[in-house]
């Protein structure tokens, strides 16, 4: 019996999949190397943006004509899509070939919903509960370990459906985590330790006593061996003096800062909850260019949040053009079912959003062009 995982979006959903998978491994599955082999297939989904949905519902539908040919394929679609009841009803109602519907907060009980299969499709979205500690990995990526340090997110950005899908802020133990990472470097095959939380540096505000993410990062470089550091993703809100420090003094920590700033405009980041101005964000990136000289700062944009004028668009531009970040991710606004963002007045028109995107991928390969980088 074969398995196969289809894994959209960011890093921590490459991270779950690796739970996914050793999940598999323990009921006897092994890797397939294409889902055309496989008896069990596993979608684990993004929600992030429409593009990364519409790229699920393809994809699954394409395995009507799969299913058909073998009945005994058991196909299951979870992640953060299916997370949201509308979504998960949609795929059982259009897809009646797919198996099992589950939600993030049912991943690590895999197992019971492939057995279930047996006596029905099954939807269930659980609640959240704990951070899982009993699942194990299956690590995947390299001479790279993922390590996740918490879940969740409390910022409810107007834009975003993570808060929705992924529920509240919780911290690993920093006990667990500094556990996972000895035993990981103990395998000796990893070179690189990478931290993962949607907000990392509010790592720890919910533990009791509390554990600041600089003082994790420190205990974390304490362990011996020959690895580095990194993490994502940042927030410029809690990017802290200390964690800069941090970065700064620890041979260990690569200097990569992911620093999403999203908008330069200080009307649209105050529409989007963001809660730092743009004389802020750029604060943080001085102190950064003093303490790190040698940082790699690289950010993420939105263009064509609601109600953002031509003007407002320049100020994003003049931002980048004044960083001169090393890379960035730039999107069009994507306006997400359920958040705040996506009910307001003054939706912009695909036309500008691609025009926007446009211009400023152009600005940045010509920045990069200019200062040489890749
Ligand atoms: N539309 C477009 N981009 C989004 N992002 C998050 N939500 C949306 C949305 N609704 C972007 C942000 C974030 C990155 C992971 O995805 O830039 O930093
Ligand atoms: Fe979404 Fe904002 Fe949380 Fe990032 S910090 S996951 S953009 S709500």
């Amino acid at each position: 019996m074969k398995y196969y995982i289809v894994t959209y979006g960011c890093q921590m959903n490459v991270h779950e999949s690796e739970k996914l998978a050793s999940i598999c491994e323990k009921m006897g599955y092994t890797l397939a190397d294409k889902r055309e082999d496989a008896d069990l297939i596993v979608f684990n989904t993004c929600a992030i943006r429409e593009g990364a949905e519409d790229r699920v519902f393809g994809n699954v539908g394409a395995l009507k004509k799969l299913k058909k040919q073998k009945p005994s394929l058991i196909i299951a679609v979870c992640g953060c899509m299916t997370q949201k009841q509308t979504t998960a009803n949609y795929i059982m109602n259009t897809f009646p070939f797919v198996d099992i519907v589950i939600g993030t907060f049912n991943l690590p009980n895999f197992e019971h919903y492939v057995n279930a299969v047996k006596t029905g499709r099954q939807l269930e979205l659980l609640q959240e509960g704990d951070i899982d500690e009993s699942v194990p990995y299956k690590r995947t990526s390299g001479d790279n370990a993922w390590v996740n340090i918490m879940q969740g997110c409390n910022n409810f950005c107007t834009y975003c459906i993570v808060p929705y899908v992924k529920g509240r802020e919780k911290s690993r133990q920093e006990a667990n985590i500094l556990k996972e990472i000895r035993e990981v470097l103990a395998e000796g095959k990893y070179k690189k330790i990478t931290l993962l939380g949607q907000n990392v540096n509010s790592y720890g505000k919910d533990l009791v006593p509390a554990v600041p993410f600089a003082q994790l990062l420190r205990d974390i470089c304490a362990i011996e061996g020959d690895f580095k550091l990194t993490f994502m993703t940042s927030h410029p809100k809690d990017l802290t003096d200390e964690v800069i420090d941090v970065i700064a003094n620890e041979d260990k920590i690569l200097k990569d800062i992911h620093l999403p700033a999203q908008s330069g405009n200080n009307r649209i980041l105050k529409l989007m909850n963001r809660v730092y101005t743009r004389e802020k964000y750029l604060g943080i990136i001085n102190k950064i260019r003093e303490k790190i000289p040698d940082a790699r700062i690289t950010s993420d944009f939105i263009v064509g949040f609601p109600t953002e004028t031509e003007e407002e668009f320049q100020d994003t531009m003049s931002l980048v053009r004044e960083v001169k970040f090393d890379s960035i991710f730039a999107f069009m606004y994507s306006p997400r079912e359920g958040t705040v963002a996506s009910k307001m007045e003054g939706q912009v028109p695909q036309e500008i959003k691609q025009r926007r995107v446009n211009e400023l991928l152009a600005l940045e390969k010509e920045i990069q062009k200019q200062e040489g980088k890749k």
